[in-house]
Protein backbone atom coordinates (compact mmCIF):
# COMPACT_ATOMS: atom_id res chain seq x y z
CA UNK A 1 0.00 0.00 0.00
CA UNK A 2 1.42 3.46 -1.20
CA UNK A 3 -1.63 5.67 0.25
CA UNK A 4 -2.05 7.17 3.21
CA UNK A 5 -5.28 6.26 4.45
CA UNK A 6 -7.69 9.12 5.68
CA UNK A 7 -9.61 7.70 8.89
CA UNK A 8 -12.59 9.17 9.08
CA UNK A 9 -12.75 7.35 12.61
CA UNK A 10 -9.59 9.14 13.63
CA UNK A 11 -10.48 12.55 12.39
CA UNK A 12 -14.38 12.03 14.30
CA UNK A 13 -12.58 11.89 18.09
CA UNK A 14 -9.95 14.71 17.29
CA UNK A 15 -13.21 17.20 15.97
CA UNK A 16 -15.55 15.29 18.90
CA UNK A 17 -13.31 16.20 21.43
CA UNK A 18 -13.05 19.83 20.15
CA UNK A 19 -16.52 20.26 20.51
CA UNK A 20 -16.54 18.78 24.08
CA UNK A 21 -14.39 21.53 25.23
CA UNK A 22 -16.62 24.09 23.17
CA UNK A 23 -20.01 22.64 24.72
CA UNK A 24 -18.42 22.69 28.74
CA UNK A 25 -16.95 26.28 28.57
CA UNK A 26 -20.20 27.52 27.13
CA UNK A 27 -22.02 25.90 29.95
CA UNK A 28 -19.85 27.71 32.39
CA UNK A 29 -19.36 30.71 30.86
CA UNK A 30 -23.56 31.42 29.27
CA UNK A 31 -25.43 28.41 31.34
CA UNK A 32 -26.61 27.04 28.03
CA UNK A 33 -26.43 23.82 25.93
CA UNK A 34 -26.10 23.24 22.35
CA UNK A 35 -30.16 21.70 21.70
CA UNK A 36 -30.62 19.19 18.95
CA UNK A 37 -34.44 17.96 18.05
CA UNK A 38 -34.22 14.91 15.42
CA UNK A 39 -37.51 14.17 13.90
CA UNK A 40 -38.38 10.38 13.25
CA UNK A 41 -41.70 9.55 10.90
CA UNK A 42 -42.08 6.03 10.87
CA UNK A 43 -39.63 2.70 11.39
CA UNK A 44 -37.32 2.24 8.50
CA UNK A 45 -34.42 0.23 9.81
CA UNK A 46 -31.58 2.22 8.22
CA UNK A 47 -33.58 5.47 9.44
CA UNK A 48 -33.87 4.28 12.68
CA UNK A 49 -30.65 3.26 13.20
CA UNK A 50 -29.02 6.63 11.82
CA UNK A 51 -30.97 8.76 14.29
CA UNK A 52 -30.10 6.60 17.29
CA UNK A 53 -26.53 6.94 16.28
CA UNK A 54 -27.35 11.22 16.17
CA UNK A 55 -28.75 11.16 19.53
CA UNK A 56 -25.88 8.82 21.41
CA UNK A 57 -23.16 11.25 20.13
CA UNK A 58 -25.58 14.84 21.02
CA UNK A 59 -25.95 12.50 24.55
CA UNK A 60 -22.01 11.97 24.42
CA UNK A 61 -20.87 15.94 23.97
CA UNK A 62 -23.48 17.39 26.64
CA UNK A 63 -26.34 18.39 24.21
CA UNK A 64 -29.75 18.60 25.26
CA UNK A 65 -31.22 16.03 23.17
CA UNK A 66 -34.86 14.86 22.32
CA UNK A 67 -35.41 12.03 19.94
CA UNK A 68 -39.32 12.88 18.74
CA UNK A 69 -40.15 9.72 17.11
CA UNK A 70 -43.76 9.65 15.24
CA UNK A 71 -46.23 7.34 14.00
CA UNK A 72 -45.34 6.93 9.66
CA UNK A 73 -49.32 7.79 9.09
CA UNK A 74 -48.10 11.38 10.50
CA UNK A 75 -50.41 13.68 8.15
CA UNK A 76 -47.66 16.29 6.15
CA UNK A 77 -50.04 19.28 8.57
CA UNK A 78 -49.56 17.30 11.51
CA UNK A 79 -45.39 16.96 10.92
CA UNK A 80 -45.06 20.84 10.28
CA UNK A 81 -46.91 21.71 13.33
CA UNK A 82 -44.43 19.55 15.21
CA UNK A 83 -41.47 21.76 12.85
CA UNK A 84 -43.32 25.03 14.44
CA UNK A 85 -42.99 23.98 17.39
CA UNK A 86 -39.30 23.39 17.46
CA UNK A 87 -39.06 26.81 15.20
CA UNK A 88 -40.21 28.60 18.82
CA UNK A 89 -38.52 26.36 21.34
CA UNK A 90 -35.87 28.19 22.56
CA UNK A 91 -33.98 25.47 24.26
CA UNK A 92 -33.63 23.76 20.45
CA UNK A 93 -31.18 25.31 18.22
CA UNK A 94 -31.28 22.51 15.60
CA UNK A 95 -33.80 20.57 13.40
CA UNK A 96 -33.04 17.49 11.84
CA UNK A 97 -36.14 15.54 9.67
CA UNK A 98 -34.80 12.21 9.42
CA UNK A 99 -35.18 11.74 5.67
CA UNK A 100 -36.74 9.24 3.34
CA UNK A 101 -40.29 10.42 4.58
CA UNK A 102 -42.82 7.93 4.10
CA UNK A 103 -44.98 8.54 0.81
CA UNK A 104 -47.25 11.52 0.45
CA UNK A 105 -45.51 13.83 2.65
CA UNK A 106 -43.93 16.17 0.21
CA UNK A 107 -40.25 16.15 1.72
CA UNK A 108 -39.32 19.78 -0.04
CA UNK A 109 -42.40 21.28 1.63
CA UNK A 110 -41.23 19.60 5.21
CA UNK A 111 -37.35 21.15 5.00
CA UNK A 112 -38.62 24.52 3.93
CA UNK A 113 -40.63 24.54 6.93
CA UNK A 114 -37.78 24.36 9.05
CA UNK A 115 -36.32 27.70 10.40
CA UNK A 116 -33.07 28.09 8.14
CA UNK A 117 -31.48 29.58 11.65
CA UNK A 118 -32.05 26.06 12.64
CA UNK A 119 -31.58 23.86 9.74
CA UNK A 120 -28.40 22.45 11.30
CA UNK A 121 -28.69 19.78 7.35
CA UNK A 122 -27.96 22.78 5.60
CA UNK A 123 -30.66 21.71 3.23
CA UNK A 124 -33.56 24.72 3.06
CA UNK A 125 -33.31 26.90 0.36
CA UNK A 126 -31.57 29.77 2.37
CA UNK A 127 -28.75 27.90 3.65
CA UNK A 128 -27.78 26.44 -0.12
CA UNK A 129 -27.98 30.34 -1.13
CA UNK A 130 -26.07 31.15 1.96
CA UNK A 131 -22.97 28.28 0.66
CA UNK A 132 -23.50 29.52 -2.72
CA UNK A 133 -22.54 32.98 -1.98
CA UNK A 134 -19.50 31.57 0.22
CA UNK A 135 -17.41 33.20 2.57
CA UNK A 136 -19.03 34.73 6.42
CA UNK A 137 -22.61 33.75 4.31
CA UNK A 138 -22.32 30.13 5.56
CA UNK A 139 -24.06 29.76 7.99
CA UNK A 140 -24.83 25.85 8.07
CA UNK A 141 -22.30 23.45 5.67
CA UNK A 142 -24.50 20.18 4.53
CA UNK A 143 -22.27 17.84 7.00
CA UNK A 144 -21.35 15.24 4.39
CA UNK A 145 -19.56 18.12 2.34
CA UNK A 146 -18.56 19.60 5.54
CA UNK A 147 -16.49 16.26 6.40
CA UNK A 148 -15.05 15.92 3.15
CA UNK A 149 -13.57 18.88 3.27
CA UNK A 150 -12.74 19.04 6.99
CA UNK A 151 -10.98 15.61 5.84
CA UNK A 152 -8.77 16.85 2.96
CA UNK A 153 -7.76 20.06 5.16
CA UNK A 154 -6.95 17.71 8.41
CA UNK A 155 -4.98 15.46 6.46
CA UNK A 156 -2.46 18.23 4.90
CA UNK A 157 -3.68 17.87 0.76
CA UNK A 158 -3.40 21.12 -0.65
CA UNK A 159 -6.33 22.39 -2.16
CA UNK A 160 -5.11 25.96 -3.46
CA UNK A 161 -4.65 25.88 -7.66
CA UNK A 162 -5.74 21.73 -7.05
CA UNK A 163 -7.77 20.25 -9.98
CA UNK A 164 -10.48 18.87 -8.03
CA UNK A 165 -12.71 16.04 -9.76
CA UNK A 166 -16.43 15.77 -8.23
CA UNK A 167 -17.94 12.83 -9.54
CA UNK A 168 -21.78 13.07 -9.13
CA UNK A 169 -24.06 15.74 -8.98
CA UNK A 170 -26.50 15.06 -5.99
CA UNK A 171 -27.87 18.31 -3.77
CA UNK A 172 -26.86 16.38 -0.72
CA UNK A 173 -23.00 15.54 -1.94
CA UNK A 174 -22.06 16.38 -5.45
CA UNK A 175 -23.18 20.48 -6.00
CA UNK A 176 -22.58 21.56 -2.54
CA UNK A 177 -18.57 20.23 -2.31
CA UNK A 178 -17.96 21.25 -5.57
CA UNK A 179 -19.50 24.60 -4.74
CA UNK A 180 -17.53 24.68 -1.55
CA UNK A 181 -13.83 23.39 -3.03
CA UNK A 182 -14.22 26.60 -5.42
CA UNK A 183 -14.90 29.00 -3.07
CA UNK A 184 -11.76 31.37 -1.93
CA UNK A 185 -10.14 30.70 1.18
CA UNK A 186 -8.50 27.83 3.39
CA UNK A 187 -9.54 24.65 2.47
CA UNK A 188 -10.79 25.45 -0.92
CA UNK A 189 -9.49 27.65 -3.97
CA UNK A 190 -9.82 24.52 -6.01
CA UNK A 191 -10.65 24.29 -9.90
CA UNK A 192 -13.61 21.82 -9.64
CA UNK A 193 -14.96 19.84 -12.59
CA UNK A 194 -18.36 18.22 -12.15
CA UNK A 195 -18.72 15.03 -14.23
CA UNK A 196 -21.99 12.85 -13.99
CA UNK A 197 -23.82 10.54 -15.69
CA UNK A 198 -23.99 12.32 -19.35
CA UNK A 199 -20.00 13.02 -19.06
CA UNK A 200 -18.75 11.43 -22.15
CA UNK A 201 -15.24 10.36 -20.80
CA UNK A 202 -15.06 9.79 -17.02
CA UNK A 203 -11.89 8.28 -17.12
CA UNK A 204 -9.43 11.26 -18.80
CA UNK A 205 -11.68 13.61 -16.49
CA UNK A 206 -10.72 11.93 -13.16
CA UNK A 207 -7.29 11.35 -14.34
CA UNK A 208 -6.36 14.95 -14.53
CA UNK A 209 -7.66 15.36 -10.73
CA UNK A 210 -5.50 15.85 -7.98
CA UNK A 211 -8.48 15.41 -5.48
CA UNK A 212 -10.70 13.57 -6.55
CA UNK A 213 -14.14 12.84 -4.90
CA UNK A 214 -16.28 10.41 -5.67
CA UNK A 215 -20.21 10.05 -4.84
CA UNK A 216 -21.85 8.01 -7.83
CA UNK A 217 -23.37 5.03 -5.83
CA UNK A 218 -21.93 2.80 -7.93
CA UNK A 219 -19.93 -0.16 -6.47
CA UNK A 220 -16.25 -0.24 -7.89
CA UNK A 221 -17.13 2.24 -10.79
CA UNK A 222 -13.73 4.30 -10.44
CA UNK A 223 -10.88 2.20 -11.53
CA UNK A 224 -7.06 1.91 -10.60
CA UNK A 225 -6.12 3.35 -14.01
CA UNK A 226 -8.16 6.66 -13.46
CA UNK A 227 -6.38 7.56 -10.65
CA UNK A 228 -3.25 10.12 -11.16
CA UNK A 229 -0.38 9.19 -9.07
CA UNK A 230 -0.84 10.49 -5.67
CA UNK A 231 -3.87 11.86 -5.88
CA UNK A 232 -6.37 12.37 -3.16
CA UNK A 233 -9.45 9.78 -3.65
CA UNK A 234 -12.15 10.61 -1.40
CA UNK A 235 -14.54 7.65 -1.56
CA UNK A 236 -18.32 8.86 -0.36
CA UNK A 237 -20.24 5.38 -1.87
CA UNK A 238 -21.39 3.56 0.87
CA UNK A 239 -22.89 0.04 -1.51
CA UNK A 240 -24.58 -2.48 0.46
CA UNK A 241 -23.72 -5.50 -1.87
CA UNK A 242 -24.01 -8.72 0.02
CA UNK A 243 -24.31 -9.80 3.66
CA UNK A 244 -22.26 -11.70 6.12
CA UNK A 245 -22.03 -12.93 9.91
CA UNK A 246 -20.23 -10.46 12.22
CA UNK A 247 -17.27 -12.33 13.99
CA UNK A 248 -17.78 -10.00 17.00
CA UNK A 249 -21.87 -10.01 17.05
CA UNK A 250 -22.71 -13.19 15.30
CA UNK A 251 -25.67 -11.13 13.61
CA UNK A 252 -25.91 -10.56 10.00
CA UNK A 253 -24.50 -7.23 8.51
CA UNK A 254 -24.26 -5.61 5.33
CA UNK A 255 -21.01 -6.04 3.25
CA UNK A 256 -20.33 -2.41 2.53
CA UNK A 257 -18.27 -1.43 -0.64
CA UNK A 258 -17.29 2.52 -1.75
CA UNK A 259 -17.14 3.91 -5.33
CA UNK A 260 -13.87 3.12 -5.56
CA UNK A 261 -11.66 -0.02 -6.37
CA UNK A 262 -10.04 0.58 -3.03
CA UNK A 263 -7.74 -2.31 -3.38
CA UNK A 264 -6.06 -1.54 -6.31
CA UNK A 265 -6.41 2.79 -6.26
CA UNK A 266 -4.84 2.21 -2.58
CA UNK A 267 -1.81 1.81 -4.75
CA UNK A 268 -1.81 4.74 -7.17
CA UNK A 269 -3.22 6.93 -5.14
CA UNK A 270 -1.08 9.11 -2.28
CA UNK A 271 -4.45 9.40 -0.12
CA UNK A 272 -7.12 7.43 0.00
CA UNK A 273 -10.28 7.09 2.66
CA UNK A 274 -11.79 3.30 3.24
CA UNK A 275 -15.11 2.16 3.42
CA UNK A 276 -16.38 1.86 5.67
CA UNK A 277 -14.61 4.22 8.05
CA UNK A 278 -13.60 7.22 5.67
CA UNK A 279 -16.51 9.64 4.97
CA UNK A 280 -19.62 8.00 6.74
CA UNK A 281 -18.36 8.65 10.51
CA UNK A 282 -18.15 12.67 9.74
CA UNK A 283 -21.51 12.87 8.74
CA UNK A 284 -22.73 12.89 12.27
CA UNK A 285 -19.48 14.62 13.28
CA UNK A 286 -20.42 18.01 11.33
CA UNK A 287 -24.48 17.58 12.39
CA UNK A 288 -22.93 17.93 15.80
CA UNK A 289 -20.49 20.91 14.86
CA UNK A 290 -23.26 22.85 12.77
CA UNK A 291 -26.14 22.57 16.16
CA UNK A 292 -22.72 24.07 18.04
CA UNK A 293 -22.34 26.20 15.77
CA UNK A 294 -26.07 27.47 15.77
CA UNK A 295 -26.04 28.28 19.48
CA UNK A 296 -22.67 30.40 18.95
CA UNK A 297 -24.34 32.41 16.43
CA UNK A 298 -27.64 32.58 18.63
CA UNK A 299 -25.43 33.75 21.64
CA UNK A 300 -22.78 36.12 18.54
CA UNK A 301 -19.64 34.22 19.63
CA UNK A 302 -19.57 32.44 16.17
N1 LIG B 1 -31.06 10.50 5.63
C1 LIG B 1 -29.85 10.02 5.23
N2 LIG B 1 -28.88 10.94 5.42
C2 LIG B 1 -29.48 12.03 5.97
C3 LIG B 1 -29.00 13.29 6.40
O1 LIG B 1 -27.80 13.63 6.31
N3 LIG B 1 -29.95 14.14 6.91
C4 LIG B 1 -31.26 13.80 7.00
N4 LIG B 1 -32.09 14.71 7.50
N5 LIG B 1 -31.73 12.64 6.60
C5 LIG B 1 -30.84 11.76 6.09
Amino acid sequence: MTAKLIKGTDIREEILAEIRAEVEKIKKERGVVPGLVTILVGMNPASVSYVTAKIETAKSLGFHEVQDSQPPDLSEKDLLALIEKYNKDDTIHGILVQLPLPKGVNEKKVLNAIDPDKDVDGFHPVNVGRLMIGGSEVKFPPCTPAGIQEMIVRAGVETNGAEVVVVGRSNIVGKPIANMMLQKGKGANSTVTIVHTATKDLASHCRRADILIVAAGVPDLVKPQWIKPGACVIDVGVNRVGEKVSEKTGKKVAILKGDVDFDAAKEIAGYITPVPGGVGPMTITMLMKNTLSSLKHKLGIA
